[in-house]
């Protein structure tokens, strides 16, 4: 029982609207350059090609693209969580700090780039919320991260910070005894956000984070994500094959194509000006987008463009 995603629009654009897009700043938080990623497989494939993207502080930043596009790919290399056969092969990564460090990321190895990972740059998968230990409730995983990562923290504090954070995602903090079977999947979600956020990231990549949830649910936790991202002040990176929804929560908008970020602009030059003929393919597919904009959108290019 799910509805159309154009009816959740108007929503979301009331949280645009409200929320506020403002939070983005001209400072950069990450900047990527030329970024190769090939799987070194008997037919390597060139899953990423030279992209180049810089993602400012407090920013959200949409990664759009047909499926097999490299969204995740390119996903996990901006934190090295790539695993072979895919292998890094070009270009550099560079994160820069509230604190004014700059961070090669690709020169990070062993205990240096768990700690960074976790702090500096946190990631909340698709398929995450099963990724909770079903035999360990969720108070012992989220403080198991203080545990790990801030060990010199007392068992109050780290008590408080779990009930602080499950608040601030919206799970009444009473159930941090629970074990994930006794939660929904959206509140599971919530939980492994809560656990990204624990140790105050600068930047959240999300790879199609709520793509298994049904629509409410969906928005429930996007408008969460944005009011968190205001309060908290982390940038963004929101991968979907969920043009509609990309379009209400970005700030920019890149578009992978085969690999290649074919364009890459704000959210309202994407939609009402889009320059390259596979966002408007991208943009003409979908049919909450098709009304009389879609018409627009796809006045003056012809198919042949797209091929
Ligand atoms: N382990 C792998 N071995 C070989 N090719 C892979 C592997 N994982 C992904 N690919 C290929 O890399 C390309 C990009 O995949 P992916 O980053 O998962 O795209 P997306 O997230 O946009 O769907 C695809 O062509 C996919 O088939
Ligand atoms: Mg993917």
């Amino acid at each position: 029982m799910s509805e159309p995603v154009d009816e959740i629009i108007p929503d979301l654009e009331q949280v645009r609207a409200t929320e506020g897009h403002e939070v983005a700043t001209a400072e950069p938080v990450l900047t990527v350059r030329d970024l190769d990623v090939v799987y070194e497989v008997a037919q390597p494939v060139h899953a990423v090609k030279g992209a180049s993207l810089t993602l400012h502080r407090g920013e959200v930043l949409g990664l759009a693209g047909e499926s097999g596009s490299g969204k995740t790919t390119l996903a996990y290399g901006l934190n090295q969580l790539h695993r072979p056969p895919a292998r890094i092969t070009g270009g550099s990564v560079t994160f820069h700090g509230r604190d004014g460090e700059e961070v090669d990321v690709l020169a990070l190895e062993g205990e240096s780039l768990r700690a960074f990972r976790w702090s500096k740059i946190a990631m909340v998968f698709q398929g995450a919320m099963n990724s909770l230990n079903p035999v360990i409730s969720v108070k012992a995983q989220l403080e198991d991260v203080f545990t790990t990562h801030r060990p010199q923290m007392g068992a109050a504090e780290r008590r408080r910070r779990c009930e602080e954070l499950l608040e601030l995602v919206g799970v009444d903090p009473g159930r941090i005894t629970a074990f994930a079977h006794e939660l929904s999947g959206g509140m599971r979600q919530r939980v492994m956000i809560a656990m990204a956020l624990a140790l105050d990231p600068e930047l959240m990549i999300m790879d199609e984070p709520t793509t298994a949830l049904d629509v409410v649910v969906q928005r429930e936790i996007l408008q969460e994500i944005l009011r968190l991202r205001q309060e908290l002040g982390f940038a963004v990176v929101f991968i979907t094959h969920d043009l509609p929804m990309l379009l209400e929560i970005s700030d920019r908008i890149a578009v992978m194509r085969r690999g290649e970020i074919v364009e890459l602009d704000t959210a309202e030059n994407l939609y009402f000006a889009p320059q390259h003929p596979y966002t408007r393919r991208l943009l003409g597919s979908f049919p909450s987008l098709t009304g009389s904009t879609g018409d627009f959108l796809r006045a003056g290019y012809s198919p042949e463009e797209t091929r």
